[in-house]
C-alpha cells in the first residue's frame, strides 16, 4: 500500500482562482488538488488533499495525521501568522509537517514575516504558487525514502 501524504489548507483557500488572483495566480484550488494527486501517483504517494476556513476542524485533521498518515503538507493561510493552537499540534505530531505558501510571504506585509509553523515544521516552502505543494510532495517523498533506508553500513 502506498503511503497516505494529509494535505491541508487553511482559510480562504477555497477562494484561490477569485482572490486576489494577482497574488494567489488564477489557479483553483481544485486544480492544485488535480496536480497534486498525479504527482502523488507518480512519487508513489497517496494524497488527501482537505480544505478548511476553521482553526479547530485544521486542528483535528492534524491530530489524526498522526494515525495512520505518512506525511502532512500544511498551508494554514492567515492562521500561520495568528496560530499558537496549531503550533502545539504540529509541534506534538510525529509525522514531518512540510509549510507551504502559494504567495513568498517574506515580500508581502511585515504581519506575514511570522509563522507559528515554521520553528516545528519540517521545512518552508513559499513563493512558488501551486508549484509549491508539488515541490512539498516530493521533499516529503525523499523524507520518507530516507527514513525507510537501512543505515549505511560502516567497513570494520
Ligand atoms: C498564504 C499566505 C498567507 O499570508 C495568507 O493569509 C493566505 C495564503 C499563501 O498561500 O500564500 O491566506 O498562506
Amino acid at each position: 500500500m502506498h503511503p497516505s501524504v494529509l494535505i491541508l489548507n487553511g482559510p480562504n483557500l477555497n477562494l484561490l482562482g477569485m482572490r486576489e488572483p494577482h497574488v494567489y495566480g488564477a489557479t483553483t484550488l481544485a486544480d492544485i488538488e488535480a496536480r497534486c494527486i498525479v504527482r502523488g501517483k507518480a512519487l508513489g504517494l497517496h494524497v488527501d488533499f482537505r480544505q478548511t476556513n476553521a482553526e479547530s476542524q485544521l486542528i483535528d485533521w492534524l491530530q489524526e495525521a498522526g494515525r495512520g498518515f505518512a506525511a502532512v503538507i500544511l498551508n494554514a493561510a492567515a492562521y500561520t501568522h495568528t496560530s499558537i493552537a496549531l503550533h502545539d499540534t504540529v509541534r506534538a505530531l510525529t509525522v514531518p509537517v512540510f509549510e507551504v505558501h502559494l504567495s513568498n510571504v517574506y515580500a508581502r506585509e511585515p504581519f506575514r514575516h511570522h509563522s507559528f509553523i515554521s520553528p516545528v515544521a519540517r521545512g518552508v516552502i513559499a513563493g512558488f504558487g501551486a508549484l509549491g505543494y508539488e515541490l512539498a510532495l516530493e521533499a516529503a517523498a525523499s523524507a520518507l525514502a530516507e527514513a525507510e533506508a537501512p543505515p549505511p553500513s560502516h567497513p570494520q
